[in-house]
């Protein structure tokens, strides 16, 4: 077991954050519930503890606690908002709800330089989000920073090795946050930082080894960077147990199924069964115009088709899934934490339900980049790993129209163009993702001395670092200009060419 930072989660959204920050620093974090055991954690034997902050108040009844003995473990414990509050409370000071909550950014003074502000200004700003404070600190305790509405916005036990933030030092907007974060777990709690990813496929591997036994698994493959990431790091720990089904639903983008399949063949030993269910596919999109009309259909005929390849497997326990921790959003319960309201957002909606298999998803803790970091270590190539996003519902929701079989092979062609032409220039590893839009207008236009009257492509390019928000590329203009020429002249059936300069939001990043 790697020197390890335990982060005990009391429900906070950014527990997660915490954990990632840490493994930024090549030291291995692992998130475990608040009211884990004192046995389990003496087994994980922690470099030091990390209480999270979370939505409850130490203040109510039934606010969670987590074991006291880690009080008296001898290892460094830093507590984080709630977890300072805690910390507080538990050893001996007091806490109340504040006059003025405090949410955003305040200026944190920094009284005397304790060991978490070692090396740093006088003054930060950083991001708060609390509405109880610490009014009394704990005997042992002094205070070591404030801001206008929090006395005690920092707090320190040097011979007990106890500290509390109010702050949060996680997140972006706490300026040298991550240098606080620093100074815990190399000044404090003696961290060598000697960790990556590499070790992380041996944690992985045994954990998946332990979960599945000596069961089956199936899994998804869209030939996307989690599913594949998924599939070879499941492949490393349970090899032959696990099959990979790459349904192509007619709606793929040029050559895709044939680079799924050589992807799968060079870098992923295991068993692949392709489903080519175009036919099926289409056939039930015959007419339909509505997005979200063509999505319920996608979806709903995905499943029939994965269904039917699972049946054909015989007995399966599993599905994996490359769910990664920003798909994880708010509403139900993450290892038994009542607090904390975190729902699992199925790549495959509905799919587990249906077929009664448990969920395997090794990547949930994990960031995109973070998981880029593991399929390299996997050795996945840089093609793979880079690519953009692509929606489950494919092309389906480009055509922004009735879907034919015409329409997607203009859209093919056209998108191929755009993107050989953004890999030719540098600007593909620019982008969160680029793609062609089929228009559902026609245009007159005049090549040679022939007039002509087809389709319109728009082009959709942009920078974002999450998809929540992104905004429209600025492409040179010689490229857009080359990328233009190059899909009127060579893309029978589009005559016009034009480029999307919409932000999200108030637009999307697809059109449907
Ligand atoms: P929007 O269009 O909502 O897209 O700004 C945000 C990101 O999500 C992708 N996307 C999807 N991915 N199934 C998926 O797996 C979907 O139905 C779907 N719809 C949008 C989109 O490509 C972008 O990266």
């Amino acid at each position: 077991m790697p020197q390890t930072i335990l982060v005990l989660d009391f429900g906070s959204q950014y527990t997660q954050v915490i954990a990632r920050r840490i493994r930024e620093q090549n030291v291995y974090s692992k998130v475990l519930p608040y009211n884990t055991s004192l046995s389990v954690i003496k087994k994980l034997n922690p470099q030091g503890i990390i209480l999270s902050g979370g939505p409850a108040s130490v203040l109510s009844k039934d606010s969670p606690l987590p074991t006291q003995k880690i009080f008296s473990l001898g290892i460094p414990v830093l507590g984080i908002c709630y977890g300072l509050q805690l910390m507080g409370k538990l050893l001996g000071g007091e806490v109340k709800k504040c006059d003025r909550r405090e949410y955003g950014r305040s200026e944190l003074s920094i009284q005397k330089g304790g060991k978490l502000f070692k090396g740093l200004p006088k003054t930060l700003t950083v991001w708060n989000s609390h509405g109880d404070a610490i009014v009394r600190i704990p005997k042992g305790f002094q205070g070591i920073a404030q801001t206008e509405n929090s006395q005690f916005s920092a707090i320190e036990d040097v011979k007990r090795k106890f500290y509390g933030l109010q702050f949060h030092p996680e997140v972006e907007h706490s300026e040298q946050g991550v240098e606080v974060i620093k100074n815990f777990l190399f000044s404090i709690c003696k961290c060598d930082g000697d960790w990556d990813m590499g070790d992380f496929i041996e944690i992985a591997v045994e954990k998946i080894r332990q979960q599945v036994g000596s069961k089956r698994v199936i899994l998804g493959l869209s030939g996307g960077v989690d599913s594949s990431v998924a599939a070879a790091l499941i492949d490393r720990a349970i090899g032959k147990q696990l099959t990979s089904i790459f349904v192509d639903n007619g709606l793929l983008r040029q050559n895709e199924r044939e680079e799924v399949i050589k992807l799968f063949n060079d870098h992923i030993p295991g068993k692949l069964r392709v489903a080519k269910a175009g036919k099926l596919f289409l056939g039930k999109l015959k007419g339909i115009i509505d997005p979200e009309k063509k999505r319920k259909i996608i979806g709903k005929t995905f499943i029939e088709v994965f269904d039917k390849e699972v049946k054909k497997l015989g007995n399966v326990d599993f599905l994996a899934q490359g769910t990664l921790y920003p798909d994880v959003i708010e509403s139900v319960p993450i290892g038994g934490n009542p607090a904390a309201l975190i729902k699992s957002h199925h790549n495959v909606g509905g799919l587990p339900e249906k077929m009664k298999l448990k969920l395997l998803e090794p990547l949930r803790e994990l960031f995109k980049d973070e998981v880029r970091l593991l399929g390299k270590k996997l050795g996945l190539p840089d093609h793979v790993i880079n690519r953009h996003p692509f929606p489950g519902p494919g092309l389906g929701v480009r055509v922004l129209r009735d879907i034919t079989p015409k329409c997607l092979t203009v859209l093919r062609q056209a998108d191929a163009i755009f993107i050989d032409e953004l890999h030719r220039s540098g600007w593909y590893g620019k982008l969160w993702q680029a793609f062609c839009v089929f228009l559902p207008v026609r245009s007159v236009g005049v090549m040679g001395d022939e007039r002509t009257y087809e389709n319109v492509i728009c082009l959709r390019a942009v920078t974002s670092s999450d998809a929540m928000t992104a905004d429209w590329a600025k492409l040179p203009d010689g490229l857009l200009r080359k990328i233009s020429s190059r899909i009127i002249n060579e893309v029978q059936g589009a005559n016009r060419v034009v480029y999307d300069v919409s932000s999200k939001p108030p637009s999307t990043i697809e059109w449907e």
